[in-house]
């Protein structure tokens, strides 16, 4: 049996556009919280547990958008979001729009535009955790654009984790988004391919995790050391003394090489290597390998 939760009169009225997974576990958390709370689906009966719940079914999006001050979007993306917002524009005059929709930054700048247009204000933002992280400690929230909006809806934002404002620029909160999500696909992608080398000899995943999650990943990616790197980087200084990028030019020819004689792919290591390669032949061999991060910098030349 579902109990109706009481909403707290001291709480600001949100309102949420979608409820997919992500937006599912928004609401619950803003319940939880206390907040009053109205809803719109296209699917409307994934509203059914929350309804139960104390929150407010909205029949239109313009309906559940003129419930509150502020609403939040989290939709598949940018275009949904316009095709559900613009039979509500006339609803959207005077309001705020907390966008959650994963983008790149160009469609969060055009978003402010077409939010400008419709007389609402708007500010950008990022889902940094997982749905069941939502509302827990370490949920972070990423946000650009306008700091009054931001600090106008605190509250309710404070409510789904812990908000970063990150700058006035409303592409912020998703270049930084997607710049974190590229070290994760990129850290995954070392341990994958790293799995794969020595699964090559029949190591099985499980076995080669201790040693390489458990010891060498801690050891060696020392977050503390990188964090004070970071200032290196700012200054473009790559203090060759401990290991340069000649050294490790060395290493992922080896891992290059090894791959191809194990029978494994080679694309990825070639491609670290190429990026190396590149950086020795720009003048930073006798640098350290953060070095690469000039290269990065800039645009890849083309063939
Ligand atoms: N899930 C995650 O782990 C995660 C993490 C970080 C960020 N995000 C971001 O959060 C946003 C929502 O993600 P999600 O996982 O909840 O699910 P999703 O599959 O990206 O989006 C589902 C939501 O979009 C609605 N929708 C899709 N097409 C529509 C259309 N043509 N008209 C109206 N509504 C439409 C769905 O409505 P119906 O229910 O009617 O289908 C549902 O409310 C995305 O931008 C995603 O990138 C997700």
């Amino acid at each position: 049996m579902t109990t109706q939760r009481s909403t707290d009169q001291h709480r600001k009225p949100v309102t949420l556009l979608g409820l997919g997974p992500m937006g599912l576990s928004l609401a619950q958390t803003l319940l939880r919280r206390g907040h009053p709370l109205t809803l719109w689906n296209r699917s409307p009966e994934k509203a059914d547990g929350l309804v139960a719940e104390g929150a407010r079914r909205a029949r239109t999006a313009a309906e559940a958008v003129a419930a509150s001050p502020v609403t939040l979007v989290c939709l598949a993306g940018y275009a949904t979001m316009y095709e559900v917002l613009e039979p509500a524009a006339a609803a959207l005059e005077g309001r705020s729009l907390v966008n959650l929709c994963s983008g790149t930054p160009a469609e969060a700048h055009a978003a402010v535009t077409w939010s400008g247009e419709r007389g609402a204000r708007y500010l950008d933002g990022a889902v940094m955790v997982p749905p069941p992280m939502v509302g827990e400690p370490g949920a972070v929230f990423l946000y650009s654009g306008p700091r009054e909006v931001f600090d106008e809806h605190l509250e309710p934002l404070t409510s789904l984790g812990d908000p970063r404002h990150l700058g006035e620029d409303p592409g912020l909160a998703v270049l930084y988004n997607t710049a974190m999500l590229d070290m994760m696909y990129t850290t995954l992608n070392g341990w994958l391919h790293a799995t794969a080398l020595v699964g090559s000899a029949g190591v099985p995943a499980r076995q080669f995790a201790e040693l390489a999650l458990g010891w060498f990943m801690p050891a060696v990616v020392d977050y503390a050391a990188l964090a004070r790197q970071a200032p290196d980087l700012d200054a473009g200084t790559y203090p060759g003394t401990l290991n340069t990028l000649e050294m490790n030019l060395n290493a992922l020819e080896h891992i290059t090489r090894t791959s191809q004689e194990q029978g494994i792919d080679s694309a990825h290591p070639r491609l670290m290597k190429e990026i190396a390669g590149r950086a020795v032949a720009e003048g930073h061999g006798g640098r350290n390998y953060l070095a690469v991060y000039e290269l990065f910098k800039k645009a890849t030349p083309h063939p």
